[in-house]
Protein backbone atom coordinates (compact mmCIF):
# COMPACT_ATOMS: atom_id res chain seq x y z
CA UNK A 1 0.00 0.00 0.00
CA UNK A 2 1.37 4.04 -0.41
CA UNK A 3 1.15 7.14 0.66
CA UNK A 4 -1.55 9.33 -1.12
CA UNK A 5 -1.17 13.31 -0.86
CA UNK A 6 -4.12 15.55 -2.78
CA UNK A 7 -2.53 18.93 -3.80
CA UNK A 8 -4.97 22.20 -4.49
CA UNK A 9 -7.60 19.83 -6.21
CA UNK A 10 -10.28 21.53 -7.63
CA UNK A 11 -13.56 20.55 -10.00
CA UNK A 12 -15.98 22.64 -12.02
CA UNK A 13 -18.25 20.25 -13.93
CA UNK A 14 -19.58 23.29 -16.40
CA UNK A 15 -17.21 25.59 -16.20
CA UNK A 16 -18.37 28.57 -13.86
CA UNK A 17 -19.63 27.10 -10.52
CA UNK A 18 -16.81 24.61 -9.02
CA UNK A 19 -18.10 21.56 -6.57
CA UNK A 20 -14.61 21.37 -5.06
CA UNK A 21 -12.27 24.14 -4.29
CA UNK A 22 -8.65 23.80 -3.32
CA UNK A 23 -8.96 20.39 -1.40
CA UNK A 24 -5.18 19.64 0.21
CA UNK A 25 -4.68 16.38 2.13
CA UNK A 26 -2.66 13.64 2.60
CA UNK A 27 -3.00 10.04 3.60
CA UNK A 28 -0.03 7.95 4.85
CA UNK A 29 0.31 4.46 3.97
CA UNK A 30 -1.63 2.10 5.84
CA UNK A 31 -4.22 4.66 7.27
CA UNK A 32 -7.89 4.87 7.13
CA UNK A 33 -9.20 8.48 6.68
CA UNK A 34 -12.96 9.12 6.10
CA UNK A 35 -14.43 12.40 3.99
CA UNK A 36 -17.43 13.49 6.11
CA UNK A 37 -19.89 15.77 5.34
CA UNK A 38 -23.68 16.09 3.59
CA UNK A 39 -25.14 14.84 0.63
CA UNK A 40 -23.39 17.38 -2.11
CA UNK A 41 -21.09 18.58 -0.86
CA UNK A 42 -18.39 17.48 -2.83
CA UNK A 43 -17.29 13.50 -1.57
CA UNK A 44 -17.75 11.23 -4.87
CA UNK A 45 -16.18 13.91 -7.51
CA UNK A 46 -13.16 13.90 -5.03
CA UNK A 47 -13.31 10.07 -4.50
CA UNK A 48 -13.83 9.96 -8.94
CA UNK A 49 -10.43 12.12 -9.13
CA UNK A 50 -8.48 10.33 -7.15
CA UNK A 51 -9.65 7.15 -8.98
CA UNK A 52 -9.24 8.17 -12.65
CA UNK A 53 -12.77 8.16 -13.52
CA UNK A 54 -12.89 11.78 -14.23
CA UNK A 55 -10.51 14.89 -14.59
CA UNK A 56 -9.45 17.76 -11.96
CA UNK A 57 -10.14 20.92 -13.20
CA UNK A 58 -7.05 22.34 -11.62
CA UNK A 59 -4.63 20.05 -8.87
CA UNK A 60 -2.39 17.14 -8.48
CA UNK A 61 -2.92 13.90 -6.75
CA UNK A 62 0.22 11.89 -5.75
CA UNK A 63 1.25 8.35 -4.96
CA UNK A 64 4.35 7.49 -2.91
CA UNK A 65 5.17 11.35 -4.00
CA UNK A 66 4.98 10.95 -7.66
CA UNK A 67 2.12 12.90 -9.67
CA UNK A 68 -0.07 10.78 -11.44
CA UNK A 69 -2.92 12.98 -12.20
CA UNK A 70 -2.71 12.47 -15.74
CA UNK A 71 -2.63 8.32 -15.35
CA UNK A 72 -4.90 6.91 -16.95
CA UNK A 73 -7.72 4.93 -14.35
CA UNK A 74 -7.23 1.15 -16.03
CA UNK A 75 -3.10 2.01 -14.59
CA UNK A 76 -3.83 3.09 -11.12
CA UNK A 77 -3.57 0.29 -9.43
CA UNK A 78 -6.30 1.08 -7.00
CA UNK A 79 -9.48 -0.86 -5.52
CA UNK A 80 -13.11 0.88 -5.43
CA UNK A 81 -15.73 -0.33 -3.64
CA UNK A 82 -19.25 1.98 -4.73
CA UNK A 83 -22.22 2.41 -2.68
CA UNK A 84 -24.15 0.21 -5.41
CA UNK A 85 -21.41 -2.64 -5.15
CA UNK A 86 -21.27 -2.44 -9.18
CA UNK A 87 -20.71 -6.41 -9.51
CA UNK A 88 -21.33 -8.50 -12.80
CA UNK A 89 -24.49 -9.56 -12.78
CA UNK A 90 -23.70 -12.85 -15.54
CA UNK A 91 -20.88 -13.47 -13.14
CA UNK A 92 -20.69 -15.89 -10.15
CA UNK A 93 -18.77 -14.61 -7.23
CA UNK A 94 -15.70 -16.80 -8.09
CA UNK A 95 -15.64 -14.77 -11.57
CA UNK A 96 -16.88 -11.48 -10.34
CA UNK A 97 -13.36 -11.22 -7.54
CA UNK A 98 -11.10 -12.79 -9.90
CA UNK A 99 -11.94 -10.36 -12.77
CA UNK A 100 -9.25 -7.85 -12.01
CA UNK A 101 -6.70 -10.57 -12.12
CA UNK A 102 -8.04 -12.03 -15.53
CA UNK A 103 -7.05 -8.37 -17.00
CA UNK A 104 -4.12 -8.12 -15.38
CA UNK A 105 -3.67 -11.33 -17.38
CA UNK A 106 -2.49 -13.63 -14.35
CA UNK A 107 -1.89 -17.23 -15.03
CA UNK A 108 -4.92 -19.46 -14.16
CA UNK A 109 -3.21 -21.07 -10.88
CA UNK A 110 -2.38 -18.32 -9.81
CA UNK A 111 -5.32 -16.66 -9.98
CA UNK A 112 -7.36 -19.17 -8.54
CA UNK A 113 -4.99 -19.43 -5.56
CA UNK A 114 -5.23 -15.96 -4.83
CA UNK A 115 -9.05 -15.65 -5.34
CA UNK A 116 -9.22 -18.97 -3.40
CA UNK A 117 -7.66 -16.87 -0.45
CA UNK A 118 -9.72 -14.16 -0.94
CA UNK A 119 -13.19 -15.45 -0.45
CA UNK A 120 -11.68 -17.38 2.52
CA UNK A 121 -10.41 -13.62 4.12
CA UNK A 122 -13.84 -11.98 3.15
CA UNK A 123 -15.71 -15.26 4.30
CA UNK A 124 -17.03 -16.02 0.84
CA UNK A 125 -15.74 -19.36 0.69
CA UNK A 126 -19.25 -21.27 0.62
CA UNK A 127 -21.25 -18.60 -1.95
CA UNK A 128 -18.18 -19.35 -4.90
CA UNK A 129 -20.51 -20.34 -7.02
CA UNK A 130 -23.61 -18.17 -6.31
CA UNK A 131 -24.71 -15.30 -8.88
CA UNK A 132 -24.84 -11.82 -7.52
CA UNK A 133 -28.69 -12.05 -7.62
CA UNK A 134 -28.69 -14.79 -5.67
CA UNK A 135 -26.67 -12.86 -2.70
CA UNK A 136 -28.14 -10.47 -0.07
CA UNK A 137 -27.23 -7.12 0.40
CA UNK A 138 -24.64 -7.38 3.13
CA UNK A 139 -22.87 -10.48 1.03
CA UNK A 140 -23.18 -8.57 -2.33
CA UNK A 141 -20.81 -5.58 -0.49
CA UNK A 142 -18.52 -8.32 0.75
CA UNK A 143 -17.86 -9.90 -2.79
CA UNK A 144 -17.06 -6.10 -3.88
CA UNK A 145 -14.65 -5.80 -1.02
CA UNK A 146 -13.14 -9.15 -2.21
CA UNK A 147 -13.04 -7.93 -5.77
CA UNK A 148 -11.20 -4.64 -5.00
CA UNK A 149 -8.74 -6.26 -2.58
CA UNK A 150 -7.78 -8.84 -4.23
CA UNK A 151 -5.57 -6.88 -6.93
CA UNK A 152 -3.75 -5.58 -3.84
CA UNK A 153 -4.04 -2.39 -4.34
CA UNK A 154 -2.02 0.64 -3.46
CA UNK A 155 -4.85 2.26 -2.48
CA UNK A 156 -8.74 1.69 -1.47
CA UNK A 157 -11.59 3.77 -2.17
CA UNK A 158 -15.16 3.39 -0.56
CA UNK A 159 -17.73 5.43 -1.46
CA UNK A 160 -20.52 4.95 0.83
CA UNK A 161 -20.26 1.58 0.85
CA UNK A 162 -22.67 0.29 3.43
CA UNK A 163 -25.26 3.36 2.95
CA UNK A 164 -27.54 0.27 1.79
CA UNK A 165 -27.15 -1.88 4.19
CA UNK A 166 -29.01 -2.60 6.99
CA UNK A 167 -28.43 -1.01 10.04
CA UNK A 168 -27.11 -4.04 12.08
CA UNK A 169 -25.65 -5.21 8.88
CA UNK A 170 -23.92 -1.81 8.64
CA UNK A 171 -22.34 -2.81 11.86
CA UNK A 172 -21.06 -5.44 11.20
CA UNK A 173 -19.68 -4.75 8.11
CA UNK A 174 -17.92 -1.94 9.45
CA UNK A 175 -15.82 -3.77 11.83
CA UNK A 176 -15.20 -6.24 9.35
CA UNK A 177 -13.64 -3.53 7.55
CA UNK A 178 -11.71 -2.50 9.96
CA UNK A 179 -10.58 -5.30 10.66
CA UNK A 180 -8.87 -6.24 7.49
CA UNK A 181 -7.63 -2.82 6.67
CA UNK A 182 -5.34 -3.29 9.86
CA UNK A 183 -4.77 -6.62 9.28
CA UNK A 184 -3.74 -5.54 5.87
CA UNK A 185 -2.38 -2.65 6.51
CA UNK A 186 -4.65 -0.91 3.61
CA UNK A 187 -4.26 2.53 3.19
CA UNK A 188 -8.30 3.77 2.52
CA UNK A 189 -9.89 6.74 1.62
CA UNK A 190 -13.42 5.97 2.73
CA UNK A 191 -16.56 8.30 1.78
CA UNK A 192 -19.51 8.74 4.04
CA UNK A 193 -22.26 10.75 5.51
CA UNK A 194 -22.47 9.09 8.51
CA UNK A 195 -20.66 10.53 11.75
CA UNK A 196 -21.18 8.07 14.09
CA UNK A 197 -19.35 5.17 11.11
CA UNK A 198 -16.48 7.59 10.07
CA UNK A 199 -15.58 8.45 13.56
CA UNK A 200 -15.65 4.27 14.71
CA UNK A 201 -13.37 3.04 11.92
CA UNK A 202 -11.03 6.44 10.83
CA UNK A 203 -7.55 7.39 12.06
CA UNK A 204 -8.50 10.50 10.72
CA UNK A 205 -11.78 12.43 9.46
CA UNK A 206 -12.09 14.91 6.87
CA UNK A 207 -15.22 17.50 7.42
CA UNK A 208 -15.97 18.83 3.95
CA UNK A 209 -18.15 21.64 3.19
CA UNK A 210 -19.53 23.12 -0.35
CA UNK A 211 -16.01 21.83 -1.68
CA UNK A 212 -14.02 22.95 0.82
CA UNK A 213 -11.97 21.12 4.16
CA UNK A 214 -13.71 22.68 7.13
CA UNK A 215 -11.65 20.16 9.55
CA UNK A 216 -8.74 17.31 8.78
CA UNK A 217 -7.88 15.76 12.34
CA UNK A 218 -7.93 12.78 14.05
CA UNK A 219 -12.23 11.53 15.48
CA UNK A 220 -10.91 12.48 19.14
CA UNK A 221 -10.01 16.01 18.22
CA UNK A 222 -12.50 16.96 15.90
CA UNK A 223 -15.57 15.28 19.00
CA UNK A 224 -14.15 17.24 21.67
CA UNK A 225 -12.79 20.57 19.54
CA UNK A 226 -14.89 21.22 16.38
CA UNK A 227 -13.01 23.93 14.64
CA UNK A 228 -16.30 25.60 13.55
CA UNK A 229 -19.99 25.91 13.82
CA UNK A 230 -20.10 23.57 10.76
CA UNK A 231 -18.26 20.90 12.03
CA UNK A 232 -19.81 20.87 15.38
CA UNK A 233 -23.44 20.91 14.21
CA UNK A 234 -22.60 18.08 11.72
CA UNK A 235 -21.52 15.66 14.92
CA UNK A 236 -23.59 16.59 17.47
CA UNK A 237 -23.85 20.12 19.26
CA UNK A 238 -26.78 21.49 18.70
CA UNK A 239 -26.24 24.57 21.88
CA UNK A 240 -24.85 27.70 20.36
CA UNK A 241 -24.37 30.88 22.16
CA UNK A 242 -23.27 33.71 19.90
CA UNK A 243 -20.53 35.94 20.84
CA UNK A 244 -20.16 39.82 20.16
CA UNK A 245 -16.92 41.21 19.57
CA UNK A 246 -17.06 43.35 22.57
CA UNK A 247 -18.11 40.49 25.04
CA UNK A 248 -14.99 39.21 25.62
CA UNK A 249 -13.61 40.36 29.39
CA UNK A 250 -10.56 38.50 28.63
CA UNK A 251 -8.94 35.44 27.13
CA UNK A 252 -11.20 33.30 29.10
CA UNK A 253 -14.22 34.76 29.77
CA UNK A 254 -17.28 35.87 27.70
CA UNK A 255 -20.19 38.17 28.60
CA UNK A 256 -23.52 37.24 27.75
CA UNK A 257 -26.47 38.28 28.57
CA UNK A 258 -25.32 39.62 31.94
CA UNK A 259 -23.86 36.38 32.67
CA UNK A 260 -19.89 35.79 32.56
CA UNK A 261 -19.13 32.68 31.09
CA UNK A 262 -15.53 30.85 31.54
CA UNK A 263 -13.94 28.95 28.84
CA UNK A 264 -10.36 26.81 29.53
CA UNK A 265 -9.75 27.45 25.45
CA UNK A 266 -8.56 31.13 24.69
CA UNK A 267 -11.87 32.92 22.85
CA UNK A 268 -9.93 35.41 20.98
CA UNK A 269 -11.77 35.47 17.91
CA UNK A 270 -14.53 32.98 18.86
CA UNK A 271 -17.69 33.83 17.11
CA UNK A 272 -19.72 31.35 18.83
CA UNK A 273 -20.06 28.93 21.97
CA UNK A 274 -20.68 25.67 21.94
CA UNK A 275 -21.34 22.77 24.58
CA UNK A 276 -23.20 19.16 23.62
CA UNK A 277 -26.32 18.55 25.15
CA UNK A 278 -24.79 15.90 27.60
CA UNK A 279 -21.97 18.33 29.23
CA UNK A 280 -24.42 20.47 30.55
CA UNK A 281 -25.61 19.58 34.05
CA UNK A 282 -29.16 20.62 35.41
CA UNK A 283 -29.39 21.60 39.43
CA UNK A 284 -26.12 20.32 39.87
CA UNK A 285 -24.89 20.44 43.49
CA UNK A 286 -21.73 21.39 43.03
CA UNK A 287 -22.61 24.50 40.79
CA UNK A 288 -20.18 27.35 40.53
CA UNK A 289 -19.39 29.42 37.90
CA UNK A 290 -21.24 29.55 34.35
CA UNK A 291 -24.38 28.51 36.13
CA UNK A 292 -27.86 30.33 35.61
CA UNK A 293 -31.61 29.48 35.77
CA UNK A 294 -33.95 28.47 33.47
CA UNK A 295 -36.87 26.37 32.73
CA UNK A 296 -38.35 22.95 31.14
CA UNK A 297 -40.04 24.01 28.02
CA UNK A 298 -40.08 20.58 26.13
CA UNK A 299 -39.30 17.01 26.65
CA UNK A 300 -38.05 13.89 24.20
CA UNK A 301 -37.95 10.44 25.18
CA UNK A 302 -34.22 8.84 23.91
CA UNK A 303 -34.56 5.70 25.42
CA UNK A 304 -31.10 6.19 27.05
CA UNK A 305 -31.86 8.84 28.02
CA UNK A 306 -34.45 12.53 28.21
CA UNK A 307 -33.91 15.58 26.23
CA UNK A 308 -35.32 18.79 27.58
CA UNK A 309 -35.22 22.08 25.51
CA UNK A 310 -34.53 24.80 28.64
CA UNK A 311 -35.17 28.04 28.17
CA UNK A 312 -33.33 30.94 29.65
CA UNK A 313 -31.85 34.04 29.35
CA UNK A 314 -28.80 32.77 27.38
CA UNK A 315 -31.44 31.67 25.04
CA UNK A 316 -32.99 27.71 24.43
CA UNK A 317 -30.78 24.77 25.43
CA UNK A 318 -30.70 20.90 24.54
CA UNK A 319 -29.83 19.25 27.63
CA UNK A 320 -29.79 15.39 27.68
CA UNK A 321 -29.75 13.54 30.92
CA UNK A 322 -29.42 9.98 31.92
CA UNK A 323 -30.68 9.65 35.11
CA UNK A 324 -34.04 7.68 36.30
CA UNK A 325 -36.04 10.41 37.18
CA UNK A 326 -38.10 12.73 34.62
CA UNK A 327 -38.09 15.81 34.78
CA UNK A 328 -41.47 17.90 33.47
CA UNK A 329 -42.14 20.72 31.40
CA UNK A 330 -42.58 23.87 33.28
CA UNK A 331 -40.25 22.62 36.00
CA UNK A 332 -37.78 25.51 37.22
CA UNK A 333 -34.14 24.64 36.87
CA UNK A 334 -30.31 25.60 36.87
CA UNK A 335 -27.67 25.00 33.89
CA UNK A 336 -24.29 24.74 34.54
CA UNK A 337 -21.99 24.88 31.32
CA UNK A 338 -18.40 23.19 32.34
CA UNK A 339 -16.11 25.20 31.38
CA UNK A 340 -13.94 22.58 29.80
CA UNK A 341 -17.05 21.46 27.64
CA UNK A 342 -17.66 25.04 26.54
CA UNK A 343 -15.91 25.27 23.57
CA UNK A 344 -15.31 28.74 21.71
CA UNK A 345 -15.87 28.26 17.94
CA UNK A 346 -14.37 30.82 15.17
CA UNK A 347 -17.22 30.61 12.94
N1 LIG B 1 -21.55 14.63 -13.49
C1 LIG B 1 -21.90 15.79 -12.91
N2 LIG B 1 -22.22 16.88 -13.65
C2 LIG B 1 -22.55 18.04 -13.09
N3 LIG B 1 -22.59 18.25 -11.74
C3 LIG B 1 -22.28 17.23 -10.95
C4 LIG B 1 -21.91 15.94 -11.48
N4 LIG B 1 -21.65 15.11 -10.44
C5 LIG B 1 -21.85 15.84 -9.31
N5 LIG B 1 -22.22 17.10 -9.61
C6 LIG B 1 -22.48 18.19 -8.63
O1 LIG B 1 -21.31 18.38 -7.86
C7 LIG B 1 -21.61 18.62 -6.49
C8 LIG B 1 -20.90 17.58 -5.62
O2 LIG B 1 -21.44 16.30 -5.93
P1 LIG B 1 -20.87 14.96 -5.30
O3 LIG B 1 -19.40 14.96 -5.42
O4 LIG B 1 -21.61 13.84 -5.91
O5 LIG B 1 -21.27 15.15 -3.77
P2 LIG B 1 -21.46 14.06 -2.59
O6 LIG B 1 -20.81 12.80 -3.02
O7 LIG B 1 -20.79 14.71 -1.41
O8 LIG B 1 -22.92 13.92 -2.38
C9 LIG B 1 -23.13 18.57 -6.39
O9 LIG B 1 -23.61 19.89 -6.43
C10 LIG B 1 -23.54 17.80 -7.62
O10 LIG B 1 -24.81 18.20 -8.04
MG1 LIG C 1 -21.63 10.86 -3.16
Amino acid sequence: MADLEVKNLAKSYDGKTKVLKDISFSIKNGELVSILGPSGCGKTTTLRIIAGLIPETSGQVLVNSKDITKVPVYKRNFGMVFQSYALFPHLNVFENVAFGLKMRKMAQSKIKEKVVAMLDMTGLSDLATKFPAQLSGGQQQRVSLARALVINPELLLMDEPLSNLDAKLRLKMREEISRLQKKMKMTVLFVTHDQQECFAISDKVLVMKHGRIDQFDTPQTIFHHPRTEYVARFIGYDNFIPVSPDSCQDKYHIKVAETVLATKETNSNAKVLTIRPENIALNSETAGENTFTGKIINREYLGQSFKYTVHSKLGEFQVEETRQKMRSSGDEVTLTLPAKHLHPLLK
